[in-house]
This record gives C-alpha cells, structure tokens and sequence, in this order.
C-alpha cells in the first residue's frame, strides 16, 4: 500500500483530509505529521522522517499563510514557504517521493480580467505570494517528481477562514461591510482534497489550478453564507480602500482549471453548492 507522509496536518487542509481520510486508507497509509513532529525549516529533520517511513508521497501542507504579517515577517515566510520547499525537494528528489504541493492564486498578477493559466505566474502583489512562488520554483529546480496545485480562498469547518469568521460575525451584528471589488473562486477544503488524489491517481506531475466551478466577489461570497444559515444580518458592499491592509490583495483572481480537468476527467462542484454542503455541517 502507497504511504504519504502529510506535513502540517494540524492546519486547515490536514485537519480537513484527517476527518475523510477513511476514503482513502483503504489504498494509502496516511501519516499526519504536526509541526512538532516534523519543522520543515530543518533539513535535517525532514531527512530523519524520510528515513524513518521511506513514503511513497509527501503531501506538504504546511506553511506560513499569515498573509498580511508576511509584509514585515518576510524572512519567516520565505524560509517556510520557500527554503523549506528546497529541503523538501532534494529529499523527495533523494528517496524516490512524490512531492505534492499547495500553493496560491497569489502567484498570478491578480488583474484578470481573464481565468489565469498555469503559466502566467509572477509578478505577486505581496511577500506571501512571492513566498509561495519562490517555493515552486524551489521544487521545481528539485530533481523530484511533483504535483504542484495552486488554489484559493480556502474555507472548512477547521481553523480561521472567511466563512466561520462571517458566520460568527453575522449572528452577532446587525450589518456587516464586505468588499465587492474583489473576485475569486472559494474552495471548500473536502474538494481540494478530493482533487490532490485525482491527480495523483492519474499520475499528474507538475502545475495545477483548482478551486471550485464559479466566480464570486467576497461580497457575494458573504450574502451566500448568510442566506443559506438564515442569517438575517445585513451585507453592505464597500471598495478595498474602505479596508486598508499591509497587503495588496488581488482585484481578481480567477484561476482557469482546464488543465486539471483534462488531467483528471473530474468535474468541478460550484461553489455554492459546496458552501451548502460544508455550512449543514458549520453549527
Ligand atoms: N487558506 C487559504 O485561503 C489558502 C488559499 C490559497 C492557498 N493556500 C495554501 O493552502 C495550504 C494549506 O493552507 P491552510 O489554510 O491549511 O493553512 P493553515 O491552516 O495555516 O495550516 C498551515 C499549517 O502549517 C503549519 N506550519 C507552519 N510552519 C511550519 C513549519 N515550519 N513546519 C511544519 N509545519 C508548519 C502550521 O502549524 P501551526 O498551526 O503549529 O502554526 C499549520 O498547522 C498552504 O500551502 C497555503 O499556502 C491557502
């Protein structure tokens, strides 16, 4: 049986693929491994781990996704996002592991107005998209073999994200102001991890975008949320200059998934039908 080592399984996509991981463990032996059991700013302690369980895969969640604090903590960022990477790689490259890998739709310009591609990478807008797209070009100059997927606006049940924080947020307020002049895709976490094994059960090496089907601005993405909780509280739509934050932020962010769906012949949920699945299961 193929066995994957998972790094950050304490976060957000690590909790998320833990609570479905029975879908997969009857083909993969998955390993969680937290921050305390394995940094990836060490070398050292990422080759112990390689040598201990010799994985098939090496699913690396982990990583610095403080996007706003990554403005004066650069070099954190860099050395998780970017150094770590390179760490990551040459032990993949050394003991024959599949090293897959998330990154961000921070990594394109972020003006549209059209889906980006793949290849239309650069120029970030701030240093947590630098960080991240540093730390592909890290894998990639690696000899591994690698799956690379870029995704967005990621939310679940677990951790901080911005549909627990508007969930709360609506039940305490009358009204709430969401800016309406940035758009993107939302992924639900369960269809991220979903798509990592579609990929890796079709053998897909290299770059990938996924999110959920659909465009939305955070605005839109808000209304959802409370219509589908019955929330009574009042979106009101503000420009990004009402919110001043250290990091620019992409006006639009669109990824285009084609190359994932011809890799995988998967379709994509909307992203409103998987925002209705994942709020029956928010209490
Ligand atoms: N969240 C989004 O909206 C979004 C959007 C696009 C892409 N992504 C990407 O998706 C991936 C997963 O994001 P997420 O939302 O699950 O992030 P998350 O909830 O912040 O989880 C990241 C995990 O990495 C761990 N970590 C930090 N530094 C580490 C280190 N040096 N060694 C080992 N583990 C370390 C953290 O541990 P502690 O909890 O102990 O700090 C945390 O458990 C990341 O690559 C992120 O860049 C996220």
């Amino acid at each position: 049986m193929p066995r994957i080592l998972v790094s950050g399984a304490d976060g957000q996509l690590g909790q998320s693929l833990k609570a479905i991981q029975d879908t997969y463990t009857p083909i993969y032996e998955i390993i969680f491994l937290s921050q305390a059991d394995l940094d990836i700013t060490t070398s050292s302690n990422i080759q112990s781990v390689f040598e201990k369980y010799k994985p098939d895969f090496f699913f690396n969640f982990a990583a610095y996704t403080q996007v706003d604090l990554a403005e004066e903590n650069k070099e954190e960022a860099f050395l998780i996002n970017s150094q770590a990477c390179a760490y990551l790689g040459q032990n993949c490259a050394a003991f024959n592991t599949h090293l897959v890998h998330i990154s961000t739709d921070y990594v394109y310009p972020g003006k549209g107005p059209v889906p980006y591609r793949e290849e239309q990478a650069g120029s970030t807008l701030n240093q947590y998209g630098a960080s991240k797209l540093s730390g592909e070009q890290a894998i990639q100059q690696s000899k591994a073999v690698y799956t690379i997927i870029r995704t967005s606006w990621l939310y679940s049940v677990f951790g901080s994200n911005f549909v627990k924080t508007m969930y709360t947020l609506g039940l305490e307020r009358d009204e709430l102001n969401v800016v309406d002049d940035q758009f993107g895709s939302p992924t639900w976490t369960r269809d991220l991890i979903h798509a990592i094994f579609n990929l890796i059960q079709h053998k897909a090496t290299g770059v990938y975008n996924f999110s959920n089907e659909g465009v939305c601005s955070w605005y839109d993405f808000a209304q959802k949320i409370m219509e589908y909780k019955g929330i009574t509280c009042q979106i009101k739509p503000v420009s990004t200059a009402v919110f001043p934050r250290p990091a620019k932020r992409p006006p639009f962010s669109v990824m285009d998934k084609a190359k994932y769906k011809s890799a995988t012949g998967a379709d994509i949920p909307k992203w409103d039908k998987a925002l209705l699945k994942m709020l029956s299961n928010l209490e």
